[in-house]
């Protein structure tokens, strides 16, 4: 049972082999109670015939940007108009580049222009072409645009390679656009607010070859990216190196060292209104990084280190900052080292962790946080990260509409 039924999803359907997929997509979607209707490209319906999507959605099917008798009934503009939501599955490496380039070609990339929907792809292709430095550049730029990928996933192909590229489940895709719906209609407790976070370690280089590093893996704060796009913020994550793909619908900027992160940081922080520092940025570098690889000697050596810009702290000290939020990394005395940093670091509020052990903190799919703010407190017990980033995400609002009430 939907929370939020009848809500009006067009769906365009590109020419990929995952087009096969988009009919089960439909009745997914319909399984949410949305209307669905169909947009189907020149090339789509070499694939599928439009009477299959007509028969799954009980809606006429959309096909051509002149059509006049279509025009007459829904043309593009009130396709536009009508849908809550444009979800394009799959979206190819041609219609995603159609789309970053504002072309108006067909009925989909013009419909696309036209509506003020958020607008949802679901890429589908060849791992090479998802790799490409073409699609990349293309992705961003409908990223920046504020549009939201949902994927791709990565396994076999069609193709038959194995990689990144496969269009994700329709059962997933569906899921996650009722979520997406569900943050727009039903009042995300984020809607309408930016929000930046960092995740992931940085890297601080001694040679060409070797750094210094932690163990931080990314899946806190991706988890907590993740869960405040979900809670309808718009988020951007300025991410160390992992091996995490990015939340859908998050604008992720990579990122190596502590001095770059801070750089990135600070070019946003001015525009965000909640920062999460979830990030393991690291306190030292080395004060010279050695061009040549060092050579190892007989005895001893020492590196001499300095210290790295402390990323939050400057967010919290800037005037008009957005209401910050840290993580501390503890291995003992969690709330009293975190009660320091939060007063130390000026913040509006800490969430500390235990780290060093198995079950929680670095790496692990778990984790438990104390949450420490001016004047309160709250434990969120051992969960999975995602869980925990949504209880998170939710004290975070209160906190912040507290602050800043409407
Ligand atoms: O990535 P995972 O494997 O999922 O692990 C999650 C995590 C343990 C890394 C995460 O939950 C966590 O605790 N992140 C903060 C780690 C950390 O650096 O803690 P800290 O106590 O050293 O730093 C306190 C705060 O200052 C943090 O918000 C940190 O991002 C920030 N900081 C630290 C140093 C620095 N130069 N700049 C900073 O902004």
């Amino acid at each position: 049972m939907s929370i939020l039924p009848n809500r009006r999803i067009v769906l365009g359907v590109a020419g990929g082999i995952a087009a096969y997929k988009a009919a089960d997509l439909v009745r997914r979607l319909r399984e949410h109670e949305f209307d669905v209707r169909v947009v189907m490209t020149a090339s789509a319906r070499e694939f599928v015939a439009p009477l299959t999507f007509q028969a799954v959605s009980s809606n006429p099917v959309h096909c051509d940007l002149l059509d006049a008798q279509a025009e007459a009934g829904m043309g593009h503009i009130e396709l536009a108009r009508w849908a809550d939501l444009v979800l394009v599955a799959p979206a190819t490496a041609n219609v995603i580049a159609r789309l970053a380039h504002g072309l108006a070609d067909d009925l989909l990339t013009t419909l696309c222009l036209a509506t003020t929907a958020p607008v949802v792809l679901a890429p589908a292709m060849n791992r090479q072409m998802w790799q490409a430095s073409a699609t990349r550049a293309n992705v961003r730029t409908l990223l920046d645009r504020g549009v939201s990928m949902l994927g791709p996933g990565e396994g076999d192909q069609a193709c038959g390679e194995i990689g990144p590229g496969r269009m994700l489940e329709p059962d997933e895709i569906a899921a996650k656009v009722a979520t997406r719906v569900a943050a727009r209609f039903g009042g995300g407790v984020l809607d309408g607010v930016e929000v930046l976070v960092t995740a992931g370690p940085t890297r601080e280089a001694l040679d060409p070859v070797r750094y210094l590093t932690n163990h931080s893996t990314g899946k806190m704060g991706y988890a907590v990216a993740a869960a405040a796009a979900d809670a309808g913020a718009r988020v951007s994550l300025v991410s160390g190196p992992t091996a995490l793909p990015a939340p859908p619908g998050v604008e992720r900027i990579d990122v190596t060292s502590a001095e770059q992160m801070y750089a990135e940081v600070v070019a946003r922080a001015a525009r965000c209104d909640i920062f999460i520092a979830a990030a393991a940025v690291a306190d030292y570098r080395p004060a010279r990084v050695a061009e040549q690889k060092i050579k190892k000697g007989d005895g001893p050596r020492s590196v001499d280190l300095v210290r790295t810009p402390d990323i939050v702290a400057a967010v919290a000290a800037m005037d008009d900052g957005p209401f910050t939020v840290g993580f501390a990394a503890e291995t003992e005395s969690v709330r009293a080292h975190a009660q320091d940093k939060l007063e130390r670091k000026g913040l509006d509020m800490i969430a500390a962790n235990r780290v060093g052990l198995p079950d929680r903190g670095f790496a692990s799919d778990r984790n438990a946080l104390s949450v420490l703010w001016r004047d309160g407190a709250r434990e969120l017990d051992l969960a999975p990260k995602a869980e925990l980033a949504r209880s998170l995400v939710a004290l975070v609002a209160e906190r912040y509409r507290a602050e800043h009430p409407a």
